[in-house]
């Protein structure tokens, strides 16, 4: 799915967004939070139906892509060196609110306590420090393909990732699953508990900078993360319908299953899902609407330039019942887990 914006699209958007600006300071605002899925009902109706349909009829291409937002690359000001300095500047203020209006359309964004220090918007742009991580501020090395916090029981519906400057055509990659060229045997056993995946790196401990929020039990969700990452559970990477399943996978994270057969059904799922990824090169002023449980993602390696130019996008993550964390969650940030 694809739509570009006309013209009087861009323009109410625009509109829209000056009033938001006007009255919000902030994405991170819990009132802004609140209210952003009454102020998606005022986008462009061709948007919304667009989403609309997306999140109905989960079509098996797993993506949904709206361009063509304008962009001043002026006034956006340069990509970050680190995600640590958009809580102080909080620029680009419009196209962060687009992001979460457009994310409301879907269901509710969620954070992380571990991840980007609880903030719902997140930057994605290269870290110097971090050149050779399997981390989205990685860059020299590629970003192997995963569904987003595969390890995760409240982990996103949907990733939603807004493009503001890629001058450098940085693909991004992306496999829908389709089940329906494995062999039945391979999905049966994908049906069943063999399978560990361990946290990825963005969560531990090492990746922590400060506490954005001074009440999140930021402590605790470490530690759970922690113990995730020392004892992960034994679980199934497929669940729903044999037809069309819904898939979790991190395959850099997880540890060959102990059961040949269930090791076997695995690496059959990788080759397949190799076979199909393709790049998606993101412009800028394009949302991209990822699907996280009929899809994976990654990102090619690039050399990245540290001088304020290179790739920056946004995201945040969806879920579509933000009900099912409750007692787990302070606010829009999961602390704790305690299993599925
Ligand atoms: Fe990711």
């Amino acid at each position: 799915m694809q739509i570009s914006l006309s013209e009087e699209e861009q323009s109410s958007i625009v509109e829209l967004l000056s009033e938001l600006a006007g009255r919000f300071k902030s994405t991170e605002d819990p009132a802004f939070l609140a209210q952003a899925p009454v102020f998606a009902h005022e986008l462009p109706r061709r948007v919304r139906l667009t989403l609309n349909e997306f999140r109905l009829y989960e079509p098996t291409s797993a993506v949904c892509r709206i361009a063509g937002y304008p962009i001043r690359d002026e006034e956006i000001g340069p990509t970050p060196s680190h995600w640590k300095n958009r809580q102080k500047h909080c620029v680009p203020l419009k196209e962060e609110m687009l992001l979460v209006l457009l994310s409301s359309l879907l269901g509710d964004p969620i954070a992380w306590a571990t991840q980007q220090d609880g903030a719902v918007v997140h930057d994605i742009a290269p870290i110097k420090a971090h050149e050779n991580e399997q981390l989205g501020s990685g860059s020299a090395e590629e970003l192997t393909w995963h569904t987003e916090d595969a390890f995760h029981p409240f982990r996103g519906d949907y990733i939603v990732m807004m493009c503001l400057r890629n001058a450098d055509r940085v693909p991004t990659t992306f496999a829908p699953i389709d089940a329906s060229g494995l062999p039945p045997e391979c999905v049966s056993l994908l049906f069943e508990p063999h399978y560990t995946i361990r946290p990825d790196e963005s969560h531990l401990l090492k990746n922590r900078v400060d506490p954005v929020n001074g009440q999140v039990p930021v402590e605790a969700a470490h530690g759970r993360i922690e113990e995730m990452d020392s004892r992960p559970e034994k679980i199934a990477l497929f669940m729903g319908s044999p037809e069309s399943p819904y898939c979790r996978i991190d395959p850099y994270f997880m540890d060959p299953p102990e059961l040949p057969a269930a090791r076997e059904a695995l690496d059959t799922l990788i080759r397949h899902i190799d076979s199909l990824l393709e790049d998606m090169v993101l412009e800028a002023g394009e949302f991209c609407f990822i699907d996280n449980f009929k899809a994976v993602h990654g990102r090619r390696p690039f050399k990245a330039r540290f001088d304020g130019t290179d790739r920056w996008l946004q995201r945040a993550f969806v879920v579509e019942d933000l009900g099912a964390s409750d007692g787990e969650r302070d606010g829009r940030v999961i602390t704790t887990v305690f299993g599925e």
